[in-house]
């Protein structure tokens, strides 16, 4: 999740080149003649490099030119990216794209916008459009927040997937967590009215996080009496299927647009 605030982990080293000018006592300015100190957005994932196999090297090179779509900071036509006018529903942080690719297959007649800046799973899910003939699914490998911003019209999705979200289990990192209000606020003025957003996780105290923000959200409505059944579109993903195997819960929320 993107919002500038300070941020309190970032590199303390007076040798970070934000920080190593107002570091040294010979050079140091008046107080009030320093520079607002630099702000950086607090994001909600950390690239890791990890291992790109040969298969998902060939479906980057190959399927990559197709599929991904460059990140653009300007409102872009689907339509006109998929070729046919669809309902499109968007998926935040597909990890390996396992689910994204099964919800894919099952509903050919909606088009899917994966967004993951992990490049492994990126690699990974063009591997899976590859091998099932995939035409409904595309992606864009960057900031989904920045995504939301700059790419996605007002009011123009027919829902949002956001399946195990990273949780940042540690007090001090739940900034990080990308269920926010004003996160939430955005991805509710880029739903359509009557579109879905549907969340899931198995970390509890986010679950009630996550009840609580979209419960908060004026121009969100809960289809349930709190949490709701897991709807049978839903595939187990990958990282539910460890949470389950650490004997974790699994709580699906589902909001939709007013
Ligand atoms: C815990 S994993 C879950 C992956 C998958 N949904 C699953 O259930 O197996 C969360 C994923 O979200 C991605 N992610 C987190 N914040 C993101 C953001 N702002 N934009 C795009 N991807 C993001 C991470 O890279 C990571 O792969």
């Amino acid at each position: 999740m993107t919002t500038l605030l300070p941020e309190g982990d970032g590199p303390a080293s007076p040798y970070h080149p934000d920080t190593r000018a107002i570091a040294s006592p010979m050079t140091a300015p008046p107080a009030e003649d320093r520079p607002a100190p630099a702000r950086r957005p607090i994001r909600s994932y950390v690239v890791r490099p990890g291992r790109i196999g040969p298969g998902q090297a060939r479906a980057l090179a190959e399927l990559g030119p197709r599929f991904v779509l460059p990140y653009r900071a300007a409102t872009t036509d689907f339509a006109l990216a998929f070729g046919r006018s669809a309902p499109l529903v968007l998926e935040i942080g597909f990890g390996m794209g396992d689910a994204t690719a099964r919800i894919a297959t099952a509903r050919p007649e909606i088009d899917f916008l994966g967004i993951e800046v992990h490049p492994p799973g990126v690699g990974a899910l063009l591997k899976r459009i590859g091998e099932l003939g995939l035409t409904n699914l595309r992606i864009v490998q960057h900031d989904a927040v920045e995504v939301l911003q700059q790419m996605v019209a007002p009011e123009s999705l027919a829902g949002v997937h956001v399946f195990f979200p990273d949780p940042w289990h540690k007090l001090r990192h739940h900034k990080r967590r990308l269920i926010q209000p004003a996160f939430v606020r955005l991805l509710a003025s880029r739903l359509a009215p009557g579109a879905i957003l549907h969340c899931a996780t198995d970390w509890e105290n986010y679950a009630a996080q996550m009840l609580e923000v979209l419960s908060a959200e004026p121009a969100l409505r809960n289809t349930a009496a709190g949490y709701a059944e897991r709807p049978s579109l839903r595939p187990l993903t990958k990282f539910e299927n460890r949470g389950l195997g650490l004997g974790h819960g699994v709580w699906d929320l589902l909001f939709e647009k007013r």
